[in-house]
């Protein structure tokens, strides 16, 4: 069933949260050395802050293997969160989590369900606003999370689930195999890519500035961490890129310089995939087959809370 209207107003996207049976490595490999603070540590439960007024931007759980734990969108208010689930109602999906207070880190009032390929999605408002750490910019570390890439078996699916269901909008196309959403200025916050199975292909987290981006790079060079992929531009969303893998195999990425959306005056393109458009400056070179199989993952059912 198409809905007449979306079922809120999405503001931005505020954290991820990964599931990997290397949760401990990995909450420390992005605080030691991504750059993020630790909120909280409760018992196999990691979340980590950016430089930014989000309470939290990422959540690292231990699982017995690597998925993804949910997408967190915030929205305005509460009475946003009810309506919204009334609107999931009317539309026949059910909700994970009815709307109320989020017992986790941070708070907050919000609502959980599933998107048609078992991603837990969670409406939030009303979590505890954070002062924002370093405000005049000095270290080079992640501000905020930019956004998610997701595998998908049916793109076309999804793309119609997350623009009819929740409000976003597709900025442009790389062929058929890649699609950018938004849901504010931002050119993309999900990016959708046609695959063989589910899963989370990469997290990408943003730097105040190009210079930030190169210093970031730098700093983990120095600890002996190198690019799976960058550093280098791409055609679409015109933002840096520096790919990564975390110690559970997920791809994590340093980015910059996003492009921004005038709502009303953009024009969706289809960008052909061809190096000269993914990899603007000529620096990164194609993706190599080792960044192609960490952003493939493993198979995610999703579906966990339910299990
Ligand atoms: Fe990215």
């Amino acid at each position: 069933m198409t809905p007449a209207e979306p079922i809120a107003r999405l503001r931005s996207l505020r954290s991820v949260a990964l599931r990997t049976p290397e949760a401990k490595k990995a909450a420390e490999f992005y605080q030691d050395v991504w750059g993020l603070d630790a909120v909280e540590d409760d018992g196999g439960v990691a979340w980590l802050r950016g430089t930014g007024p989000e309470h939290h931007i990422l959540e690292v759980r231990e699982a017995d293997r690597n998925g993804l734990g949910k997408i967190a969108f915030s929205v305005g208010t509460p009475r946003e969160v009810d309506d919204a689930a009334r609107r999931l109602e009317a539309l026949g999906v059910p909700l994970a989590a009815e709307p109320g207070r989020l017992d986790q880190a941070g708070g907050g009032y919000g609502l959980r369900f599933a998107d048609p390929e078992n991603r837990l999605i969670e409406l939030s408002t009303e979590v505890e606003a954070v002062v924002p750490r370093d405000p005049d910019g000095r270290e080079a570390v992640p501000r905020k999370l930019a956004h998610v890439v997701l595998n998908t078996v049916d793109i076309d699916a999804a793309c119609a689930f997350y623009t009819t269901v929740l409000g976003m909008r597709v900025s442009d196309w790389s062929e058929h195999q890649m699609a950018f959403l938004r849901c504010n200025s931002d050119h993309h916050v999900i990016a959708f890519n046609q695959a063989e199975w589910t899963s989370v292909n990469h997290m990408a987290y943003e730097m105040p500035s190009i210079d930030h981006f190169m210093r970031g790079i730098g700093r983990l060079k120095h600890q002996g961490v190198t690019p799976l992929w960058g550093p280098g531009r791409h055609g679409p969303g015109n933002n840096t890129f520096g790919y990564f893998a975390d110690p559970a195999g997920l791809v994590c990425e340093y980015t910059s310089e996003v492009e921004q959306v005038e709502e009303d005056a953009w024009l969706c393109r289809v960008w052909r995939r061809v190096p000269e458009l993914s990899d603007l400056w000529g620096t990164a070179g194609p993706p190599s087959k080792d960044v192609r199989t960490h952003m493939a993952g493993i198979p995610d059912p999703g579906g966990w809370w339910a299990r």
